[in-house]
């Protein structure tokens, strides 16, 4: 008989040890026990551009398969370079401020890693992207949060104000954010761009929803503000820009002196992203502004299909000025906390959400759930149809 072996280890790092599994994890294991419609994670059930996916097919068969140049290839670098210049008036130098990198998640720890030394404050806003405080963390960075509700997420100048001080090095926004559905204002963006101006900070902006703007609205980037070209870390991804969420290929833009130093990061975590991707990608940021207007309306449609869907159902459906996703409130028909909420919806409905909650770190008593809307019509309209006929059969009082 083997003797039982004990075996003692010294703990493993405490901020990923100590994190629990996320709530998207967990509502997606739910949605798959309960075969529910799962609206609750981000990524559209349908394919991106099919010139583009076969442009990648045939770089596999016809380029080369080997590492390429660790920043990126240079036809995506000068891609990223031009849209920059066609988008917002930002003229980029491809050789020296443009970096590839496998998803903006990467390009997110990259720059947190390159730029952030431990001790260094970060102002974010709450509700956060899930990986930011994890990432910050790590890097030893105090995250400093301002707090943002619904049903408007106003921006409360005060406590903008009071988040920054000398120590912080950094502020992190996503715009558009998600979850919020909130387009930052060329006015909110300037106020956030005088605080970190006036620390001589930095802005690591992920803006990975940079084209998924609503109702005739345009995104402005902080790069373009004055004063900010020097001060900004820009990052987007291919993902959302081209509907191709698996392969990540995120890219990053900066001015030489930040870009140098995440570049390293880059040099010592993945080194590269897979050639024939970036190639593919490369073309596809090229794509006439007809591509960009038509993602739009195909995301501004569904929208409005599943807004139009859960307001007739009683649902308070809050402004979504880009992204993915909206949030409604269920409030006047249920005190449960959103948690509770969007688990019964789950199992007793088969609607899968994400509770607005899960995306604030300091305690909130939401009455809001998160709804992703990139998904076929025939999907969205079977998700109101379940809704509608749960309704249909709940007690007048607890009635959305
Ligand atoms: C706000 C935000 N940032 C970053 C990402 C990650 O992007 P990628 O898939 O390119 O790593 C996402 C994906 O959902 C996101 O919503």
């Amino acid at each position: 008989m083997m003797a039982l072996e004990y075996v003692c280890m010294k703990p493993t790092n405490s901020i990923y040890s100590g994190l629990p599994t996320t709530i998207f994890e967990t509502m997606s294991q739910l949605a798959r026990e309960y075969d529910a419609i799962n609206l609750g994670q981000g990524f559209p059930d349908t394919d991106g551009p099919e010139d583009i996916r076969r442009l990648a097919a045939d770089a596999l068969m016809s380029r080369s398969n080997q590492y390429p140049p660790m920043a990126g290839v240079p036809e995506l670098r000068q891609a990223v370079a031009r849209a920059n210049g066609r988008f917002y008036g930002v003229d980029v130098d491809w050789r020296t401020e443009v970096l590839v990198t496998s998803g903006a998640t990467e390009a997110l720890s990259d720059t947190i890693a390159a730029l952030i030394e431990p001790g260094d404050e970060v102002v974010l806003f709450e509700p956060l992207y899930d990986c930011y405080l994890p990432l910050l963390r790590r890097a030893g960075a105090v995250p400093r949060l301002v707090r943002l509700d619904p049903p408007d997420w106003q921006i409360d100048p005060e406590a903008l104000a009071a988040a920054f001080t000398p120590r912080t090095k950094a502020v992190l926004v996503n715009d558009p954010l998600n979850p919020a559905a909130k387009a930052l204002t060329t006015r909110e963006l300037s106020v956030i761009a005088s605080h970190v101006i006036a620390n001589d900070a930095m802005a690591i902006c992920d803006e990975v929803y940079e084209h998924i703007v609503f109702d005739g609205r345009t995104h402005t980037t902080m790069m373009s503000l004055p004063g900010m070209r020097e001060r900004t870390v820009r990052i987007g991804s291919a993902g959302k820009t081209l509907s191709l969420t698996g392969w990540k290929v995120g890219y990053v833009t900066a001015t030489a002196r930040l870009l140098e130093p995440i570049a390293k990061a880059h040099q010592y975590t993945t080194f590269t992203t897979p050639p024939n991707l970036q190639l593919a990608v490369a073309a596809g940021l090229d794509k006439p502004d007809a591509y960009f207007h038509e993602l739009v309306r195909d995301l501004e449609q569904k929208r409005n299909r599943l807004s139009n869907g859960l307001a007739r159902l009683g649902f308070d459906v809050l402004e979504a000025a880009g992204s993915y996703f909206l949030v409604a409130g269920y409030g006047s028909s249920s005190d449960e906390p959103d948690t509770i909420f969007a688990r019964r919806m789950t199992v007793d409905v088969g609607v899968t959400t994400i509770p607005l909650s899960a995306f604030y770190e300091t305690p909130v008593s939401s009455r809001y759930v998160r709804f992703c809307f990139s998904k076929r019509d025939d999907v969205l309209d079977a998700a109101i149809e379940r809704l509608a006929s749960w309704r249909d059969h709940q007690p007048a009082r607890a009635r959305l």
